[in-house]
């Protein structure tokens, strides 16, 4: 896999992650949503640069402009909910793609902090010889991703993957490394060190679904 992390280098990119991780900024669920869907902006310009293009003849009203386009057909699948705002960003910029979407949770055992991630909805088009995009904002152990792919490939196999991340931990790359095909670009906008025994992301943000939605019971 290769990861574009791009968080390392110095931009405005990492300005909107700062304000994503802000304890008193959170409490504006608006501007949290808004900041999530200008990374995916972000991500998605930079994923873009290598995708296949073709070139197309443009009649403007003084003449003829060839240009070179994106010619990929491309699925573009988020899980729900927090991935909502993200998958939003994406779409700003890809906007002739077809959508999935996926409905994960996390089902926990009884009094401890393990659990087992649940699919109960999956909609989605043909990924066959198309690009996947999967988008999760929060890359924490890389286990809702894996159940993802598993569940979407009932849909084709796609000849390629892209995964669209804001925060993930070492571990959970580490893990999505090992479970997605060798060519699969992660596309993220930082890694943090660790992951608490909740498997939350640390430092993080907190609950990216809560923050952007409200909290549930
Ligand atoms: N989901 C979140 O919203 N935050 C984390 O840190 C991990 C998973």
């Amino acid at each position: 896999m290769n990861v574009h992390n791009l968080g390392i280098g110095n931009s405005v990119l990492n300005q909107f992650v700062s304000e994503l991780r802000d304890i008193e900024i959170q409490k504006d669920a608006m501007r949290f949503r808004k900041n999530i869907e200008r990374i995916g902006e972000i991500l998605s310009y930079e994923l873009s640069k290598t995708l296949n293009y073709t070139t197309k003849k443009v009649t403007t009203p003084l003449g003829i402009k060839e240009v070179s386009v994106p010619d990929d057909k491309i699925v573009l699948c988020s899980i729900l909910r927090a991935g909502l705002p993200l998958h939003q960003g994406v779409l700003n910029y890809f906007d002739h793609v077809e959508n999935a979407f996926i409905s994960a949770y996390r089902k926990h055992q009884d009094d401890n902090d393990d659990f087992d991630i649940v699919v109960n909805y999956l909609a989605s088009p043909s990924i066959q010889d198309k690009i996947l995009i999967l988008v999760d904002p929060m890359l924490a152990t890389g286990n809702t991703l894996e159940v993802t792919f598993e569940a979407i490939k009932k849909y084709g196999t796609p000849k390629q993957i892209h995964i669209v991340s804001v925060i993930g931990s070492e571990q959970g790359v580490a893990y999505v490394d090992n479970a997605f095909p060798p060519n699969t670009q992660l596309w993220i906008a930082a890694v943090d060190e660790q992951l608490n025994s909740k498997s939350y992301i640390v430092p993080g943000l907190g609950d990216a679904g809560d923050l952007a939605f409200g909290s549930k019971l």
